[in-house]
């Protein structure tokens, strides 16, 4: 299998371009799961997601699934309208439990998992090399040339304007030699499927498009135009390489250190805003960037999957992404959680 990472490495000295063109002839990063590294936690996805359900079977009396006027309604109360009735909703009860329930959760505005734990660990689809580990996802192991990803296992469903708050946090654990670590990790919405990423290089998440992703990058490839060291940037469309009219920050970022830190991510239909702090406080966070972006021309569809996906070159390190928010309910002060 061919990695992008390899073409930073002197290896491919000067042929740098012959590299990309190799690996991109070889399918590198082409996104999709092999399944053979697969971890057994995966959950299976054979039944339709419930924005899909919703649609089917809703949305001709209650609106389209983001303007829904039975936002946040429970199974139970979905299930007591079938059965009284209500409305001529009778018909449908043919939709099992787990169907009503998976409705449910596509109407729920916002998404908590505090850790990844036991009963939670269906609420994302693992991929490639990512495994649950001691309450969190383990994006991959301290292992050369590895790459997983983590996508919620349903779409979750923005309004029309795309608006979200998202807060996450995260462990890279050293890698060999404490100067050398490698590659990072995309906090990444695509609209493709929830087994995208997980092979090949750019961080896990080359070749997934149409994409949004904020890298969290260790590694300095010359190929990406990185700039040194840790550093954050806007990514799109299954490409972490870096141009002029995205650039990357990277002012005195130290986050490849064991240490956990905190991110908040907030869109409000027109800026996209990154703060990262190595303490769980938003208001004593630095503002990372702030960038004008429309998601609405990038994505055909409201039903978004939000997930992870990280890799390994031939530096390495863990990727463990801890407690997960998510709301399509936008407030200005994004998420507090207490942990
Ligand atoms: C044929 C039209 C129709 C379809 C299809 C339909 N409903 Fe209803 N539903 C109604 C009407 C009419 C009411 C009563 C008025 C109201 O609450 O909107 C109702 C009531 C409800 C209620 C109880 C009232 C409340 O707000 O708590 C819920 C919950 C509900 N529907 C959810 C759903 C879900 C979920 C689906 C798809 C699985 C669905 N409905 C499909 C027409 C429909």
């Amino acid at each position: 299998m061919c990695y992008m990472n390899e073409c930073r490495i002197g290896k491919w000295g000067n042929n740098l371009l012959l590299c990309i063109a190799l690996c991109s002839l070889w399918a590198c990063g082409g996104g999709g799961n092999s399944g053979t590294t697969a971890n057994s936690n995966t959950s299976a996805n054979v039944q339709a997601s419930g924005s899909t359900l919703y649609q089917k079977h809703c949305q001709e009396c209650h609106q389209p699934l983001a303007t829904s006027t039975k936002r946040n309604k429970t199974a139970a109360e979905i299930q007591a309208a079938i059965t009284t009735n209500m409305g001529g909703m009778g018909g449908l009860a043919k939709l099992s439990a787990s169907e009503i329930q998976s409705i449910a959760d596509a109407l729920k505005t916002t998404t908590e998992i505090p850790t990844f734990d036991g009963n939670k660990s269906t609420a994302f689809q693992l991929n490639g090399a990512a495994v649950l580990n001691n309450n969190s996802i383990r994006l991959t192991p301290n292992e050369k040339n590895t790459a997983g990803s983590a996508f919620l296992t349903s779409p979750f469903t923005l309004s029309s304007n795309f608006v979200f708050n998202a807060y996450f946090n995260f462990t890279l654990g050293a890698g060999g030699r404490s100067d050398r670590h490698a590659d990072g990790f995309v906090f990444t919405l695509q609209t493709v499927s929830n087994k995208e990423g997980g092979t090949g290089g750019n961080l896990g998440f080359g070749g997934i498009s149409p994409s949004l992703g904020v890298e969290f990058d260790t590694f300095k490839n010359y190929g990406n135009n990185d700039p040194d060291g840790d550093h954050v940037a806007l990514v799109m469309n299954g490409s972490v390489a870096h141009t002029p009219a995205s650039p990357p920050v990277a002012t005195d970022l130290h986050f490849s250190d064991g240490g956990t830190y905190y991110v908040w991510i907030d869109y409000d239909g027109t800026t996209m805003e990154v703060r990262l702090n190595s303490g769980n406080d938003r208001s004593t966070a630095t503002l990372l960037l702030s960038r004008a972006i429309e998601l609405k021309s990038i994505f055909p569809t409201q039903d978004v999957y939000f997930g992870f996906t990280g890799a390994t070159g031939n530096d390495t390190q863990t990727h463990d992404i801890g407690a997960f928010y998510l709301t399509s309910n936008y407030r200005s002060g994004g998420f507090s959680p207490t942990p």
